[in-house]
């Protein structure tokens, strides 16, 4: 199925340090992902997924090569300008939830429409329609600490899809949590992903955790070494 493009990679490298210290983290990867997909990416560590997860959100530039995100050559754009990227379109989960301690799931969610600068009482909303989003009705006043694992991943989901960005990055968003917790989060990102349309980038290490991808990629030593697509079933 032919969807517009939202990450393309035009032989991108990266590399890191210099003369004999060198690394080629990612060594000329061609990649497209369109709107709407949900793609696990696969490999061993060092094999350069979270160097292209880095790329991908923003967060870093290719050494060379093109990377166009919404059609923006955004490998090209100063820091500045990639912020603004990230703040409008991207929302970020990580394996260790990085929420503010001692700040409830609500103030949390709240946080990144703060950095927009948006007023209280649409922040509040906003941050509740999230919370709910994500399952966690009834818990918008409770600590990090008050949380189990799986809810802490939940708000920090939550904080991610709050801005309705139109990509989220998740570096092994179940790298912390049991089998369970684990299969309950991809649920959700899968909710997510059919009805916001939401489109997915996920690195695990797990093979049922990447089934539950539409898509799944496969990197070794800062290339693909493959890609695969699940069966559509009509
Ligand atoms: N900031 C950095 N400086 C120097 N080398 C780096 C840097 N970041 C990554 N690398 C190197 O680039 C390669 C790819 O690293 P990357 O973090 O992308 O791997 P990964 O596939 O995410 O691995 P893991 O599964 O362990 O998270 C590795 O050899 C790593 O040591
Ligand atoms: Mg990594």
């Amino acid at each position: 199925m032919a969807r517009d493009p939202l990450i393309s990679f035009d032989k991108v490298w990266k590399t890191y340090g210099q003369g004999e210290a060198q690394v080629h983290a990612l060594s000329g990867v061609d990649m497209t992902i369109g709107r709407g997909e949900f793609v696990a990416i696969m490999g061993p560590s060092g094999s350069g997924k979270s160097t292209a997860m880095n790329i991908i959100g923003c967060l870093d530039t290719p050494t060379s090569g093109r990377y166009d995100f919404l059609g923006i050559d955004a490998g090209r754009l100063d820091r500045n300008r990639r912020a603004v990227l990230r703040n409008l379109y991207v929302g970020f989960v990580f394996q260790g939830y990085n929420l503010l301690p001692r700040t409830t799931a609500a103030e949390n969610v709240e946080l990144p429409l703060i950095y927009r600068g948006a007023p209280s009482g649409e922040r509040h909303e906003r941050a509740m329609e999230a919370l709910e989003q994500v399952g966690l009705m009834g818990r918008q006043n409770h600590t990090p600490a008050e949380l189990s694992g799986g809810q802490q991943q939940r708000v920090a989901i939550a904080r991610a899809i709050v801005t309705r960005p139109t990509l989220l990055v998740a570096d092994e968003p179940t790298g912390n949590l049991d089998t369970a917790r684990s299969h309950e989060i991809m649920e959700l990102l899968t909710t997510l992903n059919a009805e916001l349309g939401l489109t997915i980038v996920m690195v695990t290490h797990e093979a049922d955790i990447a089934a539950y991808a539409q898509r799944t990629i496969g990197f070794l030593d800062g290339r693909i070494a493959s890609d695969t697509r699940k069966l559509e079933v009509a």
